[in-house]
């Protein structure tokens, strides 16, 4: 693996082989050291998680970690990215980790990179989060270990979303044995690389084994495709009565950020079916593995 665009970059058994590599991470005590490793973290939209994920884990890999602020950037006096690249690829950065409003950024990045800089996708437009996917395989992987006996189900808005993409392109990878998209026939896509689409939320519902909710990304949604947010809420919020559909044991995942009230009620992101935050802790450990895979790679 020289880069990570998308699991489309990975093989099923290089997936399993990171999946693998992040719980040993996450049962040691002690981490293995990288100290002349430059991860430098460049995003271009806003976030919690990921930001401090990948910072999390670069820093317990012993990596010298730089952020870069795109307002507080040179890009604000008329730079452009691909100088911005060329910079640091001059500076040393080692590992580029970017977050980016478009889908296809890393046809621009590739131009432009070092053949020395590897590159991590922390989020494009709609159309890709590979480590996202990964850390709620991970997190789906630490309840079941039998992927093709699984009724995933992911709810929401999957037209505007890069986890719902790359979840579905792992999910083929993996052969998850059933996988459906649901959510108002506005925010459904017309294809998905693998599992089926349905507006009916209760059918898709029907003894699932996992129920991911997906935030509305108002950000994404053009003025001809808003919903009603209220009448949203009554339909496809997932709550409690929706929640008893699945089977027994379900697990309730979101990426994050939640909207609570809107995608999902407060009884049941805390609720004991919830492993939301243990979404996130994966997170750090997922991201530790990538990073280790692609320090080895260079060296
Ligand atoms: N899941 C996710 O990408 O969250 P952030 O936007 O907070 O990074």
């Amino acid at each position: 693996m020289q880069h990570l665009d998308d699991v489309t970059s990975l093989e099923a058994s290089q997936v399993l082989s990171l999946l693998d590599r992040a719980f040993e991470l996450k049962a040691l005590d002690s981490y293995p050291k990288y100290p002349i490793v430059k991860v430098l973290s460049l995003f271009y939209e806003k976030s919690t998680r990921t930001s401090l994920s990948f910072e999390v884990a670069a820093k317990n890999l012993g990596c010298v970690f730089f952020s870069l602020c795109p307002e507080r950037s040179s890009e604000a006096k008329g730079e452009v990215l691909i100088d911005t690249l060329s910079t640091l690829g001059a500076m040393g950065v080692d590992l580029l980790i970017l977050r980016h409003p478009e889908n296809h950024i890393f046809k621009t990045v590739r131009t432009v990179l070092p053949s020395s800089m590897r590159y991590i996708n922390a989020g494009s437009g709609m159309h890709a989060h590979p480590t996202q996917a990964l850390l709620d395989m991970m997190t789906i992987a630490s309840y079941h270990q039998n992927f093709e006996a699984l009724k995933i189900v992911l709810l929401g808005d999957i037209l505007h979303s890069r986890v719902a993409a790359s979840f579905s392109r792992l999910a083929k990878l993996l052969g998850i044995g059933e996988l459906v998209f649901t959510g108002p026939k506005e925010w459904l896509p017309e294809t998905v690389a693998y599992g089926r689409i349905t507006d009916d939320v209760s059918e898709a519902l029907d003894d699932a084994d996992v129920v991911m909710t997906l935030r509305v990304q108002k950000e994404r949604i053009d003025a001809s495709n808003q919903l009603n947010l209220s009448q949203y809420h009554n339909d496809y919020c997932l709550n409690v009565d929706k929640l008893r559909l699945a089977k027994p044991n379900v697990l309730v995942m979101h990426p994050g950020p939640m909207n609570r009230g809107v995608e999902i009620e407060s009884d049941v992101a805390d609720g004991h079916h919830a492993c939301i935050l243990e979404q996130v802790e994966n997170g750090v450990f997922l991201r530790m593995a990538v990073l280790e895979r692609l320090i080895q790679a260079s060296a």
